[in-house]
């Protein structure tokens, strides 16, 4: 059962908080909906029975008024600074404990800057926060419900932080599939990685990545560096997660054929028969929470693999759009994306590329 919990500073947005309750209401059962933490025993460690409460929540709702991240105590510090904040506490459980948090602007509160947060608040202002207007209140809190419902399947298949023993199996297992990768003589485009002494491109990043990417093929630079995305395409890649405060990295990244071709081209059926195999063992072991396929090659491929053939469609219309899936370690999310490699032909669709990438900021 879906639980949220509503996170509010009383001074700052207690009426709201409430018309948000009702509102949720309309749309959930009363056992999952959560207001205040009542009944704190006397001698209790407070800070202990706050982060309870929340771990026993999916979603955690930052009810933020115009206040918020202003009002000071007695002494004239800043509430939201203290580490006995109630609110602080509440937001910094659910972040560390990898729950999902939205933020919830009211009253026409502007999100807080990254620099009026204290360090463990600091992953909240990556969140995409969503607003509640006076008149629109009840179709904003559906919106913010819908999007609930969408996101937390996967989001509850969401990794803890990697352990150690975790990543070195990860890594250990993706060596194992580059040695395959390298060895690949019956590779279409092994003879072309002869001829012009170019490295097979296997892929990089987090082996634990919650986030993945895959793109159509290599280049020549990366070819010759054994590297993906590191020519253009790859500056607006790189452009595109610094936006969403992200770094390589953070994710894994690699395409659905693993040689450079000879020419720059469209893959061949046949080259993408080659090496989808290799694709979807990295998939299975990293065990992306969301997979992003860039550009119409490799979402295709995604959608077909996944069973999700009735997406079809043009990149056009797919991009952006956060679609479902079942994977046999957990449901999951695609997120359809344009190839970087559009900025360079059309600077206007930066901003198109720039909007899709905020919708992946709920995952990270
Ligand atoms: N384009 C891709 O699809 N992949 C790369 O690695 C580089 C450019």
């Amino acid at each position: 059962m879906l639980r949220i919990f509503i996170n509010y500073r009383r001074q700052d947005s207690e009426g709201y908080a409430g018309r948000l309750f009702d509102h949720l209401l309309h749309h959930l059962e009363r056992e999952q909906v959560f207001i205040d933490v009542d009944d704190i025993p006397a001698g209790a460690d407070f800070v202990d029975a706050l982060e309870k409460a929340v771990a026993t929540c999916d979603v955690l709702l930052a009810v933020i008024g115009p206040q918020w991240a202003t009002i000071t105590d007695e002494s004239g510090a800043r509430r939201i600074q203290q580490w006995n904040d109630f609110v602080r506490i509440e937001i910094a459980s659910a972040l560390r404990l990898g729950k999902f948090v939205v933020p919830v602007l009211v009253g026409r509160a502007p999100m807080p800057a990254p620099g009026d947060l204290p360090d463990d608040l600091q992953a909240l202002a990556r969140r995409n926060a969503i607003a509640l207007g006076h008149h629109s209140f009840a179709r904003d809190v559906e919106k913010l419900v819908t999007a609930i419902k969408e996101a937390v399947p996967a989001n509850e298949s969401f990794k803890p932080r990697p352990n150690s023993e975790t990543l070195r199996q990860k890594d250990e297992a993706l060596r194992a599939v580059r040695a395959e990768v390298i060895n690949a003589q019956a590779s279409p485009l092994y003879a072309c990685r002869m001829e012009n002494g170019y490295f097979p491109v296997f892929g990089e990043g987090n082996a634990d990545a919650n986030l993945m990417f895959i793109g159509e093929a290599p280049g020549k630079n990366e070819g010759r560096q054994g590297r993906p995305f590191i020519g253009p395409s790859g500056s607006v890649l790189d452009d595109m997660l610094a936006g969403i405060n992200l770094k390589r990295a953070d994710v894994f990244v690699t395409n659905l054929l693993l040689d450079c071709p000879p020419t720059k081209r469209e893959p061949t059926p046949e080259e993408i028969a080659f090496y989808v195999p290799f694709v979807d063992r990295i998939i299975d072991i990293i065990q992306p929470a969301v997979i992003a396929p860039l550009g119409r090659f490799a979402t295709s491929y995604i959608l077909k693999k996944l069973g999700l053939s009735e997406h079809k469609g043009k990149i056009g219309e797919l991009h952006g759009r956060l679609i479902r899936a079942a994977m046999p370690y957990g449901d999951i999310h695609i997120v359809p994306l344009y190839h970087p490699a559009v900025v360079l032909y059309s600077a206007s669709q930066k901003e198109l590329l720039r909007k899709d990438f905020d919708k992946l900021k709920v995952f990270v």
